[in-house]
């Protein structure tokens, strides 16, 4: 088949089975003239780097709700933007919304540019991004390639190069594929195709519209594609958090640096997590060793958190952090590994 063919018989598949999702302007509606609010495709992609779309659904909803439009989210105070982000990781990508959605605000007058060139010039948005906005808000062709384009790719060309090294490979054979008519919804069903049927496990080759031309499926190599590069083993870290909570029941809270993990996050006083001795507590206190450590892991690395917890008095002058009243601290705001600290801490420091 060649590359139109291809594209025409996956466009006819997408026609009938392209996923409803909360951002997504369907092919029926698309077809109708219907199009897609560049901020909603910004927002989904954004928050879809490196998480799920089930994840993401009620993140979108709750971001849409609060701030339905980019003038709104430029509007928003930091706080409030990080703690909706909470749970979701990778942080930066929230720092990031913000600079865009105030860049996008400001110079651009609420409208996002129309080309991923102009795209591409603004703060957060890389090249997938570019692509992802391009091609879904403006039917730009515009090829967009994440880990389903990949593993759709390698298998319909068999190839055996393994990740990340055949990364630009990959990128072609799909750049190949791109249509200049419908280059959003091929976009989109490239992407459907590999969450739904070309799934990493088990892919459901025979409802695959390119089953007939996959170079894998002939070969019976598609389970074994796409080959990787083994991950090195991620180092152990570990580190002590302080969980206090005041005679009245607020809790002691800081926000962290802007650079660094979990920049801009809410979270409890901690030690760096570099396996350094227990740093000096954030305020004088008689600190309690929890038996549970929280752990959780990073991109780099596996994090332990040793968990020491004491009750303040109402005077309390802490050298680190403020207090959160217990009537509006939501644990929900915090990022994930937080939210484990306060779960494991919650029980012994009961209050009321
Ligand atoms: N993953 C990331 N963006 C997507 C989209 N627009 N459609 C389907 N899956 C996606």
């Amino acid at each position: 088949m060649q590359g139109d063919e291809l594209s025409r018989a996956l466009l006819a598949w997408y026609d009938r089975h392209a996923r409803v999702m909360p951002w997504r302007v369907g092919p029926a509606a698309r077809a109708a003239g219907v199009r897609a609010d560049p901020y909603r495709v910004w927002l989904s992609e954004v928050m879809l780097q490196q998480t799920t779309v089930a994840a993401v659904r009620a993140y979108f909803d709750r971001f849409t709700t609060l701030w339905p439009t980019v003038e709104a989210l430029a509007a928003a105070p930091d706080a409030d933007v990080m703690a909706a982000w909470a749970g979701l990781g990778y942080y930066a990508r929230a720092r990031n919304l913000l600079k865009c959605a105030r860049a996008v605000a400001g110079d651009q007058g609420g409208r996002f540019p129309a080309s991923r060139e102009e795209l591409l010039r603004l703060p957060g948005i890389g090249p997938y991004t570019a692509s992802a906005i391009a091609a879904i808000a403006f039917d730009e062709a515009a090829t967009v390639v994440d880990g389903n384009v990949e593993r759709v790719m390698a298998r319909l060309y068999d190839i055996h190069t393994p990740l990340p090294a055949a990364k630009d490979l990959l990128t072609a054979r799909a750049a190949a594929l791109t249509p200049q008519e419908r280059p959003g919804d091929h976009a989109q069903a490239v992407m459907d195709l590999g969450a739904t049927i070309c799934t990493p496990r088990s892919p459901a080759c025979g409802l695959c519209p390119w089953r007939a031309p996959c170079a894998a499926r002939a070969a019976g190599t598609q389970a074994e594609l796409p080959r990787k590069t083994p991950k090195k083993v991620q180092p152990v870290r570990r580190g002590y958090a302080y969980v206090a909570r005041r005679a009245d029941g607020a809790w002691l809270l800081e926000t962290r640096p802007d650079s660094g993990l979990l920049g801009g996050m809410l979270g409890f006083p901690c030690s760096d997590w570099s396996d350094a001795p227990a740093p000096a507590p954030p305020v004088a206190a008689e600190w309690q060793a929890l038996g549970e450590e929280a752990r959780h892991t990073f991109t780099h690395f596996h994090l332990r958190l040793s968990i020491l917890v004491a009750r303040l008095p109402q005077d309390a002058a802490p050298a680190r952090g403020t207090f959160h009243p217990a009537a509006t601290f939501r644990p929900a705001a915090l990022p994930t590994v937080m939210r484990k600290v306060h779960d494991l801490a919650a029980a012994t420091l009961r209050h009321g």
